[in-house]
């Protein structure tokens, strides 16, 4: 039987339905950083069996941005090609496909940025050992004010390149610790400039590149992910978590934008991002998306609860290529394990 959540919804765009397929990194890119016919089948196949909206693994704005192994980037027009083919099968099945623009700030190393040292709010390195390569995470460059606006006009041309492959739109990873959440995180933003310590100044380096992404893009084109509230080896939350929120989604709306997800990374969902979307919906008038391996039921209650609008899934929609219909008939999913990592099916 189908249901709220996997029948067609006329929100922003005409959704065949609630289910977003969570943005996913998995590493298969070529070596030019293109999308393979392999990823564009992969896609393919979630829209032919009814997500509505599929949020791409991050895509790197930038040879300077990345920092994992075989990560997709655009910034040529060679991987903008490469995305048009991806774009075209995910259509052909009414699906609609958000481009999710990356940049990884610290979580990086010179291995990953063409020798050059990882930019960041801070010139502290990230702690631990960088899974990617086994080296410790390199020591990052303190983002100049005076060079911010590079950083701006890379997310804008890959924003560009994203639109001429023919994305519905672009989400902008704004969260899980990567370059705009180290400004937002006070554990991590050590500047005492005007882009530090305040809630103002902490927001100031997201807001001043959507302001200058929307001088050449549509607002109504971009969706923005925020993870106020996740798991990093414990629960953090975003200091001054109340104050940070009104002010960053005033301004946000503001600008005419109006798609937000709430990330959670892979945390329980009632403990975090179902907590920041009860403070947050009243404020929010445009589409909101969270979720985190929700059953169905719970997905249905926080969609007619009010909540949210759509229902974003990340493992669960790897394992399940078919997991709209499984839903929508309350089969059995199959289960996700780390082993489904290194291979698309
Ligand atoms: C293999 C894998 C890769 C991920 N890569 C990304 C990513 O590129 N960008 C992102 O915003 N989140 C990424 N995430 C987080 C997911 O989008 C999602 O928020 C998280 O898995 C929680 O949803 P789930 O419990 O339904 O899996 C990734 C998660 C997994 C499991």
């Amino acid at each position: 039987m189908k249901s709220k959540l996997t029948n067609r919804y006329t929100g922003l765009l005409d959704f065949q339905s609630r289910v977003v397929m969570s943005a996913m990194t998995r590493g298969f890119a070529d070596a030019n950083h293109c999308a393979t016919d392999d990823m564009a089948s992969y896609y393919e196949k979630r829209a032919k069996y009814g997500v509505g909206l599929i949020l791409t693994e991050g895509i790197i704005i930038d040879s300077s941005a990345d920092g994992y192994n075989d990560v997709p980037h655009l910034h040529t027009k060679e991987q903008m090609k490469s995305w048009k083919n991806v774009c075209e099968k995910v259509h052909n099945y009414n699906g609609k496909i958000y481009a999710q623009l990356w940049h990884c700030g610290r979580i990086s190393h010179p291995d990953y940025c063409c020798g050059l040292p990882p930019i960041s709010s801070t010139d502290k390195a990230a702690a631990g050992i960088n899974r990617q390569n086994n080296k410790p995470y390199g020591l990052p460059k303190r983002l100049r004010i005076s060079d911010m606006k590079d950083v701006y006009s890379l997310f804008l041309r890959s924003a560009k390149l994203a639109l001429e492959a023919g994305f519905d739109g672009i989400e902008l990873h704004m969260g899980h610790g990567y370059l705009v959440d180290q400004f937002f995180d006070l554990r991590v933003n050590d500047r005492d400039d005007e882009y530090g310590e305040s809630v103002e100044n902490r927001c100031r380096f997201a807001l001043e590149l959507l302001r200058y992404l929307i001088e050449y893009i549509d607002p109504k084109l971009i969706m923005i992910r925020i993870s106020p509230s996740r798991f990093m080896g414990e629960i953090y939350e975003w200091h001054n978590l109340d104050g940070m929120l009104t002010f960053f989604l005033h301004q946000v709306q503001e600008m005419g934008i109006e798609q937000l997800d709430i990330s959670c990374a892979q945390a329980n969902y009632f403990d975090t991002s179902g907590k920041i979307v009860r403070k947050i919906r009243a404020q929010w008038k445009g589409l909101l998306i969270s979720g985190a391996s929700l059953s169905h039921e719970e997905a249905l209650k926080e969609i007619n609860d009010g909540w949210v609008d759509m229902v974003t899934w990340g493992r669960n929609l790897i394992a399940n290529p078919d997991f709209v219909n499984k839903l929508a008939s309350d089969e059995e999913l199959i289960q996700f394990a780390n082993e489904m990592r290194s291979s698309l099916n």
